[in-house]
């Protein structure tokens, strides 16, 4: 269909269809088991007509199931207008990859383009169109059990992350490319700012923090081409995201120029009840279609109150005209009036889905993204060595995490599984280990096998739903339980490794002593095989952390890039009266961009072209990294910069760029990086975006804190 075409077919809908088409309803209403439907019709109050008008539908999957749905839903629906069906893709369909925040850890677009395109792949074989995905929320807070949903704390590498995954959901041409689905960017705006790391909290930024930190990962997602965007359920400087006017029509579609669909998240609309600034469904619904919202996901304010709304002249008919045309706009760029089926295909569902090549896709990415945070040479183990893998986490395949909707724990490789492909000299538990209360007798036993070997791997950490959405913690530490036994392992073989399973960073204090600490996060389908391969040195690991490892909870939110203030600790560290806490470091335990090797990389002969640079003729800046290590290794060489005087305090450092560089055994490679005007624009007091002439420290390094530094100027 042509724009013409879908104006004219909005002129033939009813208001009443027009405004069921801003609706969104879940699966339950499509079942053909009428007893499955009665429940939440009565729950929400509608009948039949809206169901057969509701214009997209939330967690339908499967080719046959899909297929029936949008057969029925056609035939009842007078324009024959098809349905959209959308669901939560997070992190892979069945196929289950790492955890976002795990992804952001590998750094790496390529591999998260293809875990996007490998996820759209199956959720289309299987009858959907669009996924909730990819979740850009900055996050600084590791209480917030969402943080697992995001890839991090920074808005460079989070843009390009979240610019990947659209690529690979959305490929080039979704009206022909049906294993693609439609992305939707979220939750817009800044949802990963919960106060307290509360999940739902309120949100309270300066408009600057908004813009440089946060609003750049959705950006970047737009400009690759999302076509939806999901509000989200926090304020934004006291207004409600889903009533936000400002945010969604003068941020969102005039500054940015999104001209998608907007959905609200699961019943935010009616939130603007309790959030105190709608006093009844009527004003809720008044508030979010101003604001520009055109789905309203599992309320009932559109449905009973839009024609109402209208014929009180409280908002003109043309508000539901423009959001009823964005609808159908994305289901004309779906395919779906030329094939309402699209990708559903039960023969290609046997053949995709869980795949050989899938799996081993998922395995390598989840390679990637595990952290190798410490190592007194213990790691990586050899076959020879006797080996016991003990602890909750050893035998354990609730290892996919949160959001994998579809995965299923019984198709995942546990750690014990993927090390008896390695090694024959393994000791393993026969009692189950449990996450928080474990037996006597589990750990009488781990205890006994950990003194019959040379080195002993405890695999411990946090269970699936202690992260996720609703499932925040005030103490990120690991549970007691699990330190009383690493206690009691460690002193009977001092020889530990920890492996840890976890949907944060979290306050490892009570571990730190192990010879080596691996973070292994919610590493889906293959996590098992991946970190053996990592443990007994198949894999060398590479991951680097892309959110910061507090010391302790004392210090959330904490991250890397924070500005300098008026007493930075660093001028004056014996001073009393500096930026400081009397009982622990500001810093990270495990900063941003830091992951350890079995290589050793090597960092000199740091150089520019020029002390001073212009717009016209950028800064090259280079540095040689050589690998004194035994084994091949990949390096992430990070370049941060500091702009040291601005016309609002900037950070003390900022990521620019990286580059990730792969060393042979003695191997050096010189790295370039280029520094443009363009890339020191910030966001001034009049919220204007530009840059300014003077110094700026350049720095380069593997890690956010040691960094090998220069001082430019960037002259007019
Ligand atoms: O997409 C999600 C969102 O992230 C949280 N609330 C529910 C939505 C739909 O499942």
């Amino acid at each position: 269909m042509n724009k013409k075409q879908l104006i004219q077919l909005v002129e033939e809908m009813t208001i009443d269809e027009k405004i069921n088409q801003l609706l969104q309803l879940a699966a339950a209403f499509y079942s053909d088991k009428a007893e499955e439907k009665t429940g939440p019709m009565s729950d929400l109050g509608l009948n039949q007509d809206i169901i057969d008008t509701a214009g997209t539908t939330l967690g339908i999957s499967g080719a046959k199931e899909a297929k029936r749905v949008q057969t029925e839903y056609m035939k009842n629906n007078r324009l024959n207008i098809p349905t959209i069906l959308m669901a939560d893709i997070i992190h892979g369909f069945r196929t289950i990859f790492p955890i976002p925040l795990a992804l952001g850890n590998s750094w790496d677009e390529g591999a998260i383009e293809k875990m996007a395109e490998i996820s759209a792949k199956e959720a289309a074989v299987s009858g959907l169109h669009v996924t909730f995905s990819p979740m850009v929320d900055l996050v600084r807070d590791p209480r917030w059990g969402r943080v697992m949903e995001s890839t991090g704390e920074d808005p460079l590498l989070n843009s390009r992350l979240a610019a990947a995954m659209v690529r690979g959901y959305q490929g080039e041409n979704l009206k022909e490319d049906h294993m693609r689905v439609a992305a939707c960017v979220k939750h817009f705006a800044a949802y990963g700012g919960a106060l307290a790391g509360r999940d739902y909290n309120s949100v309270d930024l300066s408009e600057r923090q908004l813009r440089e930190m946060y609003l750049p990962g959705y950006k970047a997602g737009l400009d690759a081409g999302a076509k939806l965007v999901m509000t989200s359920f926090n304020t934004v400087d006291g207004v409600p995201a889903t009533g936000n006017e400002w945010l969604f029509r003068d941020v969102l579609r005039e500054e940015f120029g999104f001209d998608g669909v907007v959905i609200s998240d699961w019943g935010a609309i009616k939130e603007l009840i309790a959030h105190g600034v709608a006093e009844d469904e009527k004003q809720a619904a008044e508030l979010a279609i101003k604001a520009g919202v055109d789905i309203e996901m599992m309320t009932m304010c559109y449905p009973n109150h839009l024609k109402e709304l209208i014929d009180e002249g409280r908002i003109t008919e043309s508000l539901i005209d423009e959001a009823v045309l964005r609808i159908l706009e994305l289901k004309n760029d779906l395919g779906l009036f030329e094939n309402p089926y699209r990708g559903a295909d039960e023969q290609l569902e046997a053949e995709v889905i869980l795949s050989d090549d899938h799996r081993q896709i998922a395995k390598e990415i989840a390679q990637k993204s595990m952290v190798l945070l410490k190592n007194d040479s213990i790691l990586p183990l050899n076959a020879q060595e006797k080996v016991a893998i003990v602890g909750p986490g050893a035998q354990s395949t609730d290892i996919l995490g949160a959001w994998s909707w579809q995965g299923k724990k019984e198709e995942a490789i546990s750690l014990v599984e993927g090390a008896h492909l390695l090694s024959e000299n393994l000791l393993v538990a026969t009692e189950k280990f449990d996450y928080f209360d474990p037996s006597e007798v589990a750990i009488n036993e781990a205890i006994e096998l950990a003194g019959q070997v040379d080195k002993v791997v405890l695999a411990l950490g946090e269970t699936d739903w202690m992260s996720g959405e609703a499932a925040s913690r005030s103490d990120i530490r690991l549970p007691e339980k699990q330190l009383t036994v690493f206690a009691k392992i460690m002193e009977k073989n001092p020889n530990v490794v920890v492996t840890v399973y976890s949907g944060r960073p979290l306050d490892l204090q009570g571990i730190e002593s192990a010879k080596g600490i691996v973070q292994a996060w919610f590493p889906g389908t293959e996590g098992g095989s991946a970190l053996a391969e990592i443990l007994w040195g198949r894999y060398n690991p590479s991951g680097r952390l892309s959110m910061s490892f507090p010391e302790t909870v004392g210090q959330v939110p904490i991250f890397y890039n924070v500005d300098n203030t008026g007493r930075p600790y660093e001028s004056a560290p014996e001073e009393k009266y500096v930026s400081k806490y009397l009982d622990v470091s500001n810093y990270a335990k495990y900063p941003f961009g830091f992951g350890l090797s079995y290589s050793d990389f090597e960092y000199q002969d740091m150089r520019t072209n020029s002390d001073t640079f212009t717009k016209e003729e950028p800064l090259e800046v280079s540095i040689t990294v050589k690998n004194n290590g035994q084994v091949a290794g990949e390096e992430t060489v990070q370049f941060y910069v500091r702009d040291l005087v601005g016309e609002v305090s900037r950070p003390v450092k900022e990521l620019k760029d990286f580059q990730k560089v792969w060393l042979e055994p003695g191997e050096t490679q010189t790295i370039r990086f280029i520094l443009s005007e363009e890339m020191l624009r910030y966001v001034h007091k009049d919220y204007k975006v530009k840059s300014e002439p003077g110094q700026f420290v350049v720095m380069i390094g593997g890690n956010s804190r040691d960094l090998t530094t220069m001082t430019v100027r960037l002259n007019d």
